[in-house]
């Protein structure tokens, strides 16, 4: 069921179903909730599913403002807010890809509190370099004169496995769809948040939840190469790898991350 629950300066639109351990799954750049459209319904027979779309994303887009540069930093905010609003009592488990799980290392910054574990899909620590940060500007500069069309077709290739891609045409065109309903402002704002995002490597000792770490075995955006050595540094992380997923393992290859994340929870 969709939801629009107020926070401080608007409203915020999520998916919420199920009963159980609260799951909240924050979606990657620059999509929104329908991202994780197989683990909804299949999830909420045994967990609390929330599923927001972020600001600047789906559904909240038009009801919260876009500052120029939106932080994870903002959107860890924001999620607490949700949080606190949804299930004040009880720490959750967040579970965040790539954009999502820059957001999940700043949550459990600052929001420790409302925190019971951590997964973390296809994402990583490092910040961005010099220049991929200078590249998002300038992607960013481009998205609010041009729209976000030019970005579609440039991420595109780079997000699904080959297998997905050639045999999947429905998952290429719901990401397709996603993507391109997103909000340039939104868009831009976010590239800018991420390009200004901290390096959070030298955290990672110091993680102190149950953690799941997901990976796509095909990933070409955060490799598994980077994303098992990053695993290993977080105590007590389990690390998964996905065969034949790419970036966007929970669509690409819902049953093996859903078994994967039951086994978590339990
Ligand atoms: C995402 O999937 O959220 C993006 O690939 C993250 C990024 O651009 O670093």
């Amino acid at each position: 069921m969709l939801r629009e629950i107020f926070i401080h300066d608007g409203r915020l639109t999520c998916f919420d179903a199920g009963k159980g351990p609260v799951l909240l799954l924050v979606h990657g750049f620059p999509l929104d909730h329908r991202m994780w459209s197989s683990q909804l319904a299949a999830l909420a027979g045994e967990c609390r599913v929330i599923a927001p779309d972020l600001r600047g994303f789906g559904r909240t887009a038009p009801a919260l403002a876009i500052h120029d540069e939106l932080t994870m930093e903002h959107q860890a905010d924001d999620l607490a807010e949700l949080i606190t609003a949804l299930a004040p009592n009880e720490p959750v488990t967040f579970c965040g890809l790539s954009m999502g799980g820059y957001i999940a290392w700043q949550f459990w910054k600052k929001h420790r509190a409302k925190l019971a574990r951590l997964i973390l899909c296809d994402t990583k620590a490092a910040a961005d370099s010099a220049e991929a940060a200078k590249g998002r500007h300038d992607t960013a500069g481009r998205v609010l004169k041009e729209g976000t069309g030019f970005l579609v077709e440039s991420m595109m290739p780079k997000l699904l496995a080959e297998e997905t891609r050639k045999n999947r045409p429905e998952i290429v065109a719901a990401m397709k769809e996603m993507m391109s309903a997103a909000s340039p402002d939104g868009v831009a704002a976010a590239l800018k948040g991420m390009a200004a995002r901290p390096d959070m490597s030298n955290w990672l000792p110091q993680i102190d939840v149950p953690t799941l770490v997901i990976c796509g075995a095909e990933d070409v955006i955060t490799p598994a190469k980077e994303m098992r050595p990053m695993a290993e540094k977080i105590p007590g992380a389990k690390y998964v790898e996905i065969a034949a997923a790419g970036h966007m393992s929970p669509l690409e290859k819902p049953d093996e991350v859903n078994a994967a994340i039951r086994a978590f929870m339990k």
